[in-house]
């Protein structure tokens, strides 16, 4: 087995290498910004089924539900996180012009919000709530949620602007995602358990297109040993920083 500094400057041989890398995360990336994972201990799906708490079906018939277990306390989070090194390390790549694009699966805004300038939000986003009924779209930040659920000025349900279970990903993120991936030369995939498709599939289309794919994860994925060619095991802010030293000490 490589040792861990040995995975960290193939890591960073391999990024410094390419002015086309693709970055692919989820909810762990955004852990040390105190934001819940989905899976794994203190995930959201612990405490309850996503069939009953983050189904569109369940939001439509019961929105003050799911704004009360679900939403009001993402929101509470979500309002004053902060980027943490995971987030800044792959903005910094960008600024080196080593990675052009982040997929995420996040709804939090911390990509964008550490600099980083082409993400595309696969699951949509939380800064926004939409009118379930005049499609409005008004700032989360500003939406008071004393009484729930939360209403716009039409009347209408606000909800997240984000995807629910049984919802379609919006086709553009789909589509730009399939194509960025495809082109990159290097897919860096930090901090997703990958059992969520399609979004799971984009290492793969990243591997059959000729790209080298790198995980950082602290626990093995179905990626890892099968599609992943370095697995680094490791949390994200400590591993990027890492990697990023590594990269920046060699040019
Ligand atoms: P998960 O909660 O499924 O997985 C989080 C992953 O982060 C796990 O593999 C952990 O091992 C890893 N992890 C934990 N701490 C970490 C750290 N400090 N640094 C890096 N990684 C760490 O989250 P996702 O894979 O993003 O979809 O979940 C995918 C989708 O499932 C979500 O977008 C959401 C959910 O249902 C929708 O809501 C549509």
């Amino acid at each position: 087995m490589r040792s861990m500094d040995a995975l960290i400057a193939a890591a960073a041989e391999h990024l410094a290498a390419t002015r086309n890398a693709v970055a692919l995360t989820g909810a762990g990336i955004s852990i040390e910004s105190g934001i819940p994972a989905f899976r794994g201990p203190g995930g959201l799906w612990e405490r309850f089924d996503p069939m009953e708490i983050a189904h569109i079906d369940v939001l439509r018939r019961n929105p003050a539900m799911v704004w009360k277990v679900l939403v009001k306390d993402l929101k509470a989070v979500m309002d004053h996180a902060v980027p943490n090194d995971g987030h800044k390390g792959l903005a910094r790549l960008e600024a080196l012009g080593i990675l052009r694009t982040v997929i995420t699966q996040n709804i939090d805004g911390l990509h964008q919000m550490a600099g980083n300038t082409d993400v595309i939000e696969f699951h949509g986003s939380f800064a926004w709530q939409r009118c379930m009924q005049c499609e409005r779209r008004v700032e989360t930040r500003t939406v008071d949620d004393t009484v729930l659920p939360p209403r716009c000025g039409c009347g209408g349900v606000l909800r997240p602007d984000a995807v629910f279970f049984g919802e379609m990903i919006p086709p553009l993120a789909l589509w730009r995602s399939q194509e960025t991936t495809a082109a990159c030369e290097v897919m860096l995939v930090v901090g997703t358990s990958a059992v969520v498709q399609p979004a799971a599939s984009m290492p793969l289309i990243a591997k059959e297109n000729g790209a080298v794919v790198i995980e950082i994860n602290p626990e093995p994925t179905p990626l890892t040993g099968a599609v992943s060619d370095l697995f680094i095991p490791g949390r994200a802010g400590e591993t990027m920083n890492r990697i990023l030293a590594a990269l920046e000490s060699d040019r």
